[in-house]
């Protein structure tokens, strides 16, 4: 993983190259929780930005396995920006990290392990809550 104080964690996993390209992930040895749900996004629309949440405990790994676009995370002091276009490089979106999506191409397919199942009450979609939880000044 990159940079300990960065939002930005990439976790690069193994790759294979003989006849195909092989990427595998697993708990433990690359993904630091136990995932529990899987999700990919493909066909998105370029001009619609995706995202503008945080969750209050699901923690996220995104791999761009297809094409590219970009994310900007942010932890209510702070704001960074990457390019997902690796698919042996996974991003983790921690607890209490807003993040958005821009610029989904045609192709891009974005494949999301996930370390809880689906539960609307565990999305913050409200910006400016989202920063008084982020920055202690409202109780989660
Ligand atoms: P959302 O997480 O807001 O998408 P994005 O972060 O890409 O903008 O989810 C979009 C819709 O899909 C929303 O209505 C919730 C629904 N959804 C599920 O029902 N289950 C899931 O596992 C996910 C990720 C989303």
């Amino acid at each position: 993983m990159r940079g300990k104080n960065n939002l930005i964690k990439i976790i690069k996993i193994p790759e294979i190259f003989d006849d195909c390209c092989l990427y595998f992930a697993q708990t433990k040895d690359h993904i630091p929780f136990s995932i529990k749900r899987v999700y990919y996004i493909t066909k998105a629309v370029t001009k619609y930005p995706r995202g503008f949440h945080a969750h209050y405990k699901n923690r996220q790994v995104l791999f761009c396995i297809q094409g590219n676009l970009e994310m900007v995370l942010d932890n209510g002091k702070r704001k960074e920006k990457i390019i997902l276009n690796k698919p042996n490089e996974g991003l983790l979106i921690d607890r209490l990290i807003w993040h958005e999506m821009y610029g989904f191409k045609k192709d891009t397919i974005l494949l999301v392990l996930s370390s809880a199942i689906f539960d609307p009450k565990d999305y913050i979609r409200d910006y400016q809550k989202f920063l008084k939880i982020a920055n202690g000044k409202q109780a989660s």
